[in-house]
This record gives structure tokens, C-alpha cells and sequence, in this order.
């Protein structure tokens, strides 16, 4: 089989890439090593920056989305046992959007295979190779069978576990790396969301995360070691450890229901440059990992993908290729960006293991300084709601 490009991965940056280069009649191939119900189940990020709303309209995926998304204009910061509001609108004129990862996933496959898009679920790529040659294979298991795919490029869009990022030489690859001390147990939950925008807490226990996938359903974040079993949590420990963490406000009272999913997620800042070798292109989580405190990484998969179909787009319509050169480049100056807000948000709203008396006061004064200034406001607000996608 042969291919303009090949896609390994159908998460948000392979789909969104194959809609992209069909929607020029640029062919492709999704390879995903998982099943179709897999993919549409898997709970992750829920936060849709205004850009990548824009971008899932202007290509023709985003009519569910807007009857069922919930648009947020503001968010709340919770410490010291006060609350402030930060309006995203009105300090930026620009929204954020909630609705799951796994809703923007079953769009994005329902209109990849409507258009005829090969999506080859259960297909795991085991091997690529010709990156600096001719032509690039991909050597994948199907159904069983070993088959290959030739391609003119590969969209390395696989993931942090996958293979693409290590097909790189590694004495042109620099990885650079951050592991924090502690990660997050995630819950869903039949409850209503406690407020209706979204409450990030810092708390002496450790940070919480309020948020939501529905008018019924609340899904909670509380900061936990790196290596816990979601399991030692009672449901009852959640619920309690939650109300602490969000503290007691007039008028504010946690709302709580049946705890339909639980797992705790390791937390990492991660950038692996370059983003190119050869006939290959890393995309979204396979080239970088944000914590997830400033819903970023999902938005940065569609970011890249925005940059890297233009690329492929010169190249096939107007057989320019200077773009290919300049892809990381252009990506890496937004992913820094959010690299530094992620680990700002995360640093200013957790609890170090190892934190002073004074570290604690002083997260507390940051806070304040933020959440008491229009400047600091705003510095928060523009990058929350999400930069150009070029810059
Ligand atoms: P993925 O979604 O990981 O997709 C990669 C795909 O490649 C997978 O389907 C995988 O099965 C497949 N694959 C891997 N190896 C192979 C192989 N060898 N062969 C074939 N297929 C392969 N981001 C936000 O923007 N906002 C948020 O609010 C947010 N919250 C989050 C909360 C949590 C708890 C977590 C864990 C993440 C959150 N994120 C958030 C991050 C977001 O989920 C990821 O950044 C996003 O999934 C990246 O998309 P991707 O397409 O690059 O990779
Ligand atoms: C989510 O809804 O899962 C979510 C929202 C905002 C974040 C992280 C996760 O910062």
C-alpha cells in the first residue's frame, strides 16, 4: 500500500491532520494501534482553547460541538479561602470550551470515515524507517498480518509512548525533561458541576480541580504522590478530600453523586527537539508532554497540526518545501509558551513535597499579585484562553 502521508495515531493530532490534507485532496492513511470503542472511551483533556474551536468549524467538525459544548468566559482561582474571578472574555474577548476529548475524538473519526479516510483501528506500527531516503516505510501488524506502508512522509502522530519520537538519531535529538513530585487522581462523577465555571484551588493539603463534561456530570482533579493507587481512595475519601481542598464559601456547596471513573496521572513537562527528521514529522504529544494545569495539551496537538497541513499543503499544491524547514520552529516558539505557563499554573497551585513555610506564604502572595492586578489578569487570561498558532 502506498500513501501520500502516513499517520501513525488517531488522538486529536492524526484525525485532525487527516481531515486537513483530505479536505485538500492530499491522500493519507491512519494507522491506530487501538480499537475504535478504545479511542472514543478514553477520558483525558476537556478544554478546547477559542483557536482550536475555530479551527474544528472552519473544517467541518464542530456541529455536536456546539450544541453540547459548555462556553465558559471566566474561571476562578481559590486560596486563602477566598475566590477571584478572572474574566477570560473580558479581558481578552475570547472563550474556552468544554467538551471531552473523547467527543472531539468521535467527531473527528465520524467525519474521516464519512469522507472515505482510511482508519486502520488495530493497526500498530512496530517499525519506520527511509526518513533520509526516497520514500518512507512504515511496517505495521493488521488483523495479524505483518504489512507495510510506503508513504512520502510520516505524521509522527503517536503519542507520548509511541515509536516515532525514538526513530530520530539520537545524537540529533534533544529531550528536555521535568518530572514534578506529584500527580493527579482524576475523577468523573454523576453530580453536577459544583460551579459553573471551572475552580482551580491551592490548598495546604495540595491543589484541587474543579471542572465538568455536562450539566450532570462533574469531573474532579486532586493533587496526589506520583505513585498512587486510585484504588487506596474511597469514594467517600475523594468527596471529603475534595470539600477540603475547595475550602468553605457563602453561597458554594460541593455537589456530589456516584464516582463512575477513577486514575491518577503521572505529571511531566516534556520537549523533544527537533520536531522534523527527514521524511518525518513529530506531532502533539509524540514531540511534547504539558501537566495538565493549564488544559493545554490537546490544543498544542492542534496547533502543530494547523502549522504542519500548511506545510504539506504548500508542498503538494504549489511544490514549495521551504515550510517543512521551517515546522519545528514555528511550533517549538507557541510550545515553549505553553511549556512556561503550564509549569507557572503548576507551580503557583501545588503543594512541593519539600515546600517551606516560606515557599507556602510566598505561592500565596503570587497568587494574590495575579489575581489582584488587571495586568496579572491578563498575563494569565491570554494564555489560558491561547496564543496565535503562529507567532
Ligand atoms: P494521543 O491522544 O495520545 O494519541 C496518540 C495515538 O497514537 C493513540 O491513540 C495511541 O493509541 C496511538 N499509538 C501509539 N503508538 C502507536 C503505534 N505504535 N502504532 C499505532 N498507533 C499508535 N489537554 C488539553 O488541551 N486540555 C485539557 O483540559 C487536558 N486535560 C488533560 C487531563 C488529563 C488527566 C490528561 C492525561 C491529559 C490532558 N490533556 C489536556 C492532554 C491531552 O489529552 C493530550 O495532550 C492529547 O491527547 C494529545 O493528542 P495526540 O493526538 O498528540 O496524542
Ligand atoms: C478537564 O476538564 O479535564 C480539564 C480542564 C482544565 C484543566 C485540566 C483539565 O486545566
Amino acid at each position: 500500500m502506498h500513501t501520500q502521508v502516513g499517520i501513525i495515531g488517531a488522538g486529536p493530532a492524526g484525525l485532525l491532520l487527516a481531515r486537513m490534507l483530505h479536505l485538500q485532496g492530499i491522500s493519507c492513511v491512519v494507522l491506530e494501534s487501538r480499537s475504535r470503542p478504545y479511542v472514543e472511551s478514553r477520558i483525558r483533556a476537556g478544554l478546547l482553547e477559542q483557536g482550536s474551536v475555530d479551527l474544528l468549524t472552519e473544517t467541518g467538525m464542530a456541529d455536536r460541538l456546539y450544541k453540547e459544548a459548555m462556553v465558559h468566559e471566566g474561571i476562578e482561582l481559590v486560596f486563602d479561602g477566598q475566590r477571584h474571578r478572572i474574566d477570560i472574555t473580558a479581558l481578552t474577548g475570547r472563550k474556552v470550551y468544554i467538551y471531552g476529548q473523547q467527543e472531539v475524538v468521535k467527531d473527528m473519526i465520524v467525519a474521516n470515515l464519512a469522507a472515505g479516510v482510511p482508519i486502520l483501528f488495530e493497526a500498530q506500527a512496530s517499525e519506520i524507517s527511509g526518513l533520509e531516503g526516497e520514500r518512507a516505510t512504515i511496517r505495521y501488524t493488521h488483523e495479524g498480518k505483518e504489512e507495510v506502508l510506503t508513504c512520502d512522509y510520516i505524521a509522527g502522530c503517536d503519542g507520548f509512548h509511541g515509536i516515532c519520537r525514538d526513530a530520530i538519531p539520537p545524537q540529533l535529538m534533544r529531550g528536555h525533561d521535568r518530572i514534578y513530585p506529584f500527580g493527579w487522581l482524576g475523577i468523573l462523577a454523576d453530580a453536577p458541576p459544583t460551579k459553573d465555571e471551572l475552580l482551580y484551588c491551592r490548598h495546604d493539603n495540595g491543589f484541587a480541580l474543579f471542572t465538568m463534561r455536562s450539566p450532570t456530570v462533574s469531573r474532579c482533579y486532586i493533587q496526589v504522590p506520583p505513585d498512587e493507587n486510585a484504588e487506596n481512595w474511597s469514594d467517600d475519601q475523594i468527596w471529603s478530600e475534595l470539600e477540603t481542598r475547595l475550602g468553605k464559601h457563602e453561597g458554594l456547596t460541593l455537589s456530589t453523586g456516584k464516582i463512575t471513573q477513577k486514575s491518577v496521572t503521572a505529571m511531566r513537562s516534556y520537549v523533544a527537539e527537533p520536531m522534523r527528521h527527514g521524511r518525518l514529522f513529530l506531532a502533539g504529544d509524540s514531540a511534547h508532554i504539558v501537566p495538565p494545569t493549564g488544559a493545554k495539551g490537546m490544543n498544542l496537538a492542534i496547533s502543530d497540526i494547523y502549522v504542519l497541513s500548511k506545510a504539506l499543503v504548500a508542498f503538494y499544491k504549489k511544490n514549495d518545501a521551504s515550510l517543512f524547514e521551517t515546522y519545528g520552529p514555528t511550533c517549538l516558539r507557541r510550545i515553549w509558551r505553553a511549556q512556561h505557563f503550564s509549569w507557572w499554573m503548576t507551580s503557583m497551585l501545588h503543594n512541593l513535597p519539600d515546600a517551606s513555610p516560606f515557599d507556602a506564604k510566598r505561592q500565596v502572595a503570587e497568587l494574590y499579585t495575579i489575581a489582584t492586578s488587571k495586568a496579572g489578569q491578563t498575563l494569565l487570561a491570554e494564555n489560558y484562553v491561547g496564543l496565535p498558532f503562529e507567532m
